[in-house]
C-alpha cells in the first residue's frame, strides 16, 4: 500500500475547477444551495443579485445552480450564452401555481390592469407580465407603475407584504411557498423565548402571521447584508435553511437558529457537486425559451432591471 486515498470531494472539487477553466465558464448560486455547491460558485446571490450577475459576466457557459424558473431569468438575459442547468427537474412549485392560461383568463377578467409577475414564474408567465420583480423590490417596483390597481402573482405571501407598504390596490392570486409554509407561528415563539435578546428576521415568502412577529423581512440578499451588520449577535431566522451556510461563515461570531428544520426547497437541493460536474462535461442541461415567448418576458425583466 503506498500513499493516503485522496479525498473524493476534493477530488470533484479540482475536477470542476478544470472543467470550469476549459470551458471558460463561470457558475452562479443562490443562497439556497447546498453549502458545498455554494462553496465552487463563483458568485452566490439572491435572485435579483443573480438576475445583475447574470448580464455581467463574460463567459461562454453559464452553469446556475438553483432552479429552473432562475435560469431560464439568465438565459432570457443571455439569449447568446449557453446557460445550463445542472438538474432539469429543479423546478419550483410557487411557479406551477400560476400557469400562463389561468394568467391570461384572470388578464382578461381585469382589463387595462397591469401584471406584476414575481420573478418564480415561467418564461410563458413573464410574457404576460408589464414587469417582473423580486423579494428584494417589490415594493419599490410596485410604487413605480402609474396604476393604482394591479394584479400580483403568484405569491398570495409576498402581495400581502407589498399591500401593507403601498397605498395602491394589489389584487393576489392564490399562490404560495410550500417551504416557507412550514414556518410556523408557534416555532417563532418558543424560538424568541428561548433566545429573548436574538433579532428575528424573515423572508417574505413567510405567511402574514409569521411576518407580524419578526423585526426585519427582508430578501434572502437583504439578511446577508442585515445580519454583516446587526448590532445582534443572535439572530432567529425564517427562511429555506441552506441560508445559515451563507449567514455562519460570513459571521463566524454571529449565532444563528432556523426557525425550522423542516423549510428545506428540495428542489433547491437537487443540485449536487456531482451534477455541477456532469454539466460541464456534457454540457447538459441546456435552458431553450422559444423565440415568441423570450421576447416579450425579457422585457418584462429588463424594464424592472432599469426600473429598479
Ligand atoms: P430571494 O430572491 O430572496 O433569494 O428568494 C428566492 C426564493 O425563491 C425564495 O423562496
Ligand atoms: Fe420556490 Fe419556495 Fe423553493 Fe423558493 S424556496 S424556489 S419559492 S419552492
Amino acid at each position: 500500500m503506498t500513499g493516503v486515498a485522496a479525498d473524493p470531494r476534493i477530488e470533484l472539487t479540482d475536477r470542476i475547477a478544470r472543467l470550469r477553466e476549459q470551458r471558460k465558464a463561470v457558475i452562479l448560486a443562490h443562497n439556497y444551495q447546498l453549502g458545498e455547491v455554494q462553496d465552487i460558485a463563483d458568485f452566490v446571490g439572491d435572485s435579483l443579485e443573480l438576475s445583475r450577475r447574470a448580464v455581467e459576466v463574460e463567459a461562454d457557459t453559464i452553469v446556475f445552480c438553483g432552479v429552473t424558473f432562475m435560469a431560464e431569468t439568465a438565459k432570457l438575459l443571455n439569449p447568446e450564452r449557453t446557460v445550463l442547468i445542472p438538474d432539469p427537474l429543479a423546478g419550483c412549485p410557487m411557479c406551477e401555481m400560476a400557469p400562463a392560461e389561468a394568467v391570461r383568463k384572470r388578464k382578461a377578467e381585469l382589463p387595462g390592469v397591469p401584471v406584476v409577475a414575481y420573478v418564480n414564474t415561467t418564461a410563458a408567465v413573464k410574457a404576460e407580465a408589464d414587469i417582473c420583480c423580486t423579494s428584494a423590490n417589490a415594493v419599490e417596483v410596485v410604487e413605480s407603475l402609474p396604476d393604482r390597481r394591479l394584479l400580483f402573482l403568484p405569491d398570495k405571501n409576498l402581495g400581502h407584504w407589498v399591500q401593507r407598504h403601498t397605498s395602491k390596490e394589489i389584487i393576489l392570486w392564490e399562490g404560495h411557498c410550500p417551504t416557507h409554509q412550514r414556518i410556523m407561528t408557534q416555532d417563532v415563539m418558543r424560538l424568541k423565548a428561548r433566545h429573548p435578546k436574538a433579532a428575528v428576521m424573515v423572508h417574505p415568502e413567510c405567511t402574514p402571521e409569521v411576518i407580524d412577529l419578526a423585526d426585519q423581512v427582508l430578501s434572502t440578499g437583504g439578511m446577508i447584508r442585515w445580519a454583516r451588520r446587526a448590532d445582534a449577535d443572535e439572530i432567529i431566522v425564517g427562511t429555506e435553511v441552506g441560508l445559515i451556510h451563507r449567514l455562519k461563515k460570513e459571521n463566524p461570531d454571529k449565532t444563528f437558529h432556523p426557525i425550522s428544520m423542516l423549510s428545506t426547497c428540495p428542489n433547491m437541493k437537487r443540485i449536487t457537486l456531482e451534477k455541477v460536474a456532469w454539466a460541464l462535461e456534457d454540457e447538459q442541461y441546456p435552458i431553450e425559451v422559444p423565440e415568441e415567448i423570450a421576447a416579450r418576458a425579457r422585457r418584462a425583466i429588463e424594464r424592472m432591471l432599469e426600473t429598479i
